[in-house]
């Protein structure tokens, strides 16, 4: 008897709540005209849908529902006027023919946004025909990240998958406090230069349970990251995590406090790789972390190279002015594709100093054991290491 009267009461007040406060600050970007057939351009739409979002003075939610909307290059820029929930719930894709970017750059790029989310959803960038073109040798545009943020703060990105893009999948910029969590990258193994995520002048980012199937690297970390922590990445095919490459520019920002721990790479060109060009730079490398990392026939399971310069052009001092200092190995344990397990080659005149090795077990073949080589690393190993450790003290 009771429940019969409460109920009716909890739920007008539920009705009302909802209404007041969610579903009259959903921005549908069908209500603005995008259509979900995969085949009309609903850029237009989207930017509507945006700017509506955008422009609440409450908090709002932009939606992509169920269907395929082709969208073509899109800035979705910020500052926004409140916090924004961008859901996806069907696929977005890019134009069929690579040609239609031109050379934007990005494909979606989020601009000064904060206190924002990007949740759920597929992206598909359809590079097929980019990279067949790359291939043929044939003159091609410079190609597109798929899903940029640049100069955003405050952001979550979760359950979002990124297909086939024609560049990198997903980019970060001069950003600050971002959690991307929960997200699959993937391209074919021999897709050219389709790395996974790209983190460059942002401090704060975290990237945990996510996985990266694609053909160059899983992440790869630029100048200026600080306080970047990857945990439970499932990485490969591609090829490994990358801090580098480094050096491009004389005066570079440095990598302070990258920790990656918890993660698994199964086939991978490179397991946890730094790398620098040789040549003078300001830039830096210190207070690294990789420990807990499972290694699957990986063929570099662990490489410092400090000596990377394609066809020894533009070199003139062939070694690297990227100093590396206070990088821990801990438990990293599998088996390497090639002998040659552990490769710590640093620069000429900057030796790498603070490199500590903790508890390494990676095997080559039954029979054959597993090598190391070292050129200028110092630094201590504690526990088992399996190739014996090369440091210099
Ligand atoms: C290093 O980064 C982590 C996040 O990955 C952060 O929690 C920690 O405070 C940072 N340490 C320092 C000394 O800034």
């Amino acid at each position: 008897m009771k429940k019969s009267k409460i109920t009716p009461l909890l739920f007008t007040l539920l009705t009302f709540i909802d209404i007041s406060t969610g579903a009259s600050n959903v921005f549908n970007v069908v209500s603005f005209g995008a259509n979900p057939d995969g085949v009309t351009d609903s850029t237009a739409a989207f930017l509507k849908a945006w700017q509506a979002a955008c422009g609440s003075a409450a908090s709002a939610t932009m939606m992509v529902p169920s269907g395929t909307f082709l969208v073509k290059t899109i800035t979705f820029g910020g500052p926004c006027k409140s916090e924004l929930k961008f859901q996806v719930a069907g696929t977005v894709v890019a134009p069929a023919d690579y040609r239609a970017f031109r050379n934007s750059g990005y494909w979606i790029l989020f601009k000064k946004v904060s206190k924002f989310s990007l949740v759920g959803g597929t992206f598909d960038a359809r590079g097929n025909g980019f990279w067949a073109c790359r291939k043929s040798g044939q003159s091609c545009p410079p190609g597109v990240r798929s899903i940029s943020f640049s100069s955003a703060n405050d952001v979550i990105i979760s359950g979002v998958k990124s297909m086939n893009s024609q560049m990198t999948h997903m980019t970060l910029n001069g950003c600050t406090n971002v959690a991307v969590r929960n997200i699959k990258l993937l391209a074919p193994k021999n897709s050219p230069n389709t790395d996974g995520l790209d983190v460059q002048l942002s401090t704060g980012v975290t990237f945990t349970e996510s996985t990266v199937q694609t053909g160059d690297d899983c992440v790869a970390i630029g100048p200026g990251t600080r306080n970047f922590l990857i945990s439970k990445l499932a990485c490969g095919p591609g090829h490994g995590v990358s801090i580098g490459s480094l050096a491009k520019e004389l005066n570079e920002e440095g990598v302070d406090n990258v920790t990656l721990s918890s993660s698994v790479f199964t086939g991978t060109q490179n397991g946890v790789r730094i790398k620098s060009w040789a040549r003078p730079s300001t830039g830096y490398v210190k207070n690294v972390f990789f420990k807990d990392l499972i290694m699957k026939n990986v063929q570099n399971p662990i490489i410092i190279d400090q000596n990377y310069c394609p066809d020894h052009k533009g070199c003139p001092t062939e070694h690297s002015g990227v100093k590396i200092s206070q990088v821990t190995y801990k438990n990293i344990q599998g088996t390497s594709a090639t002998k040659q397990a552990m490769k710590l080659v640093c620069s000429k005149s900057n030796p790498c100093t603070g490199i500590t090795l903790q508890d390494i077990k990676l095997t080559y073949k039954k029979g054959t054991p597993a090598t190391s080589y070292c050129f200028n690393a110092v630094g201590t190993s504690l526990g088992v290491i399996q190739p014996t450790s090369c440091l210099t003290r």
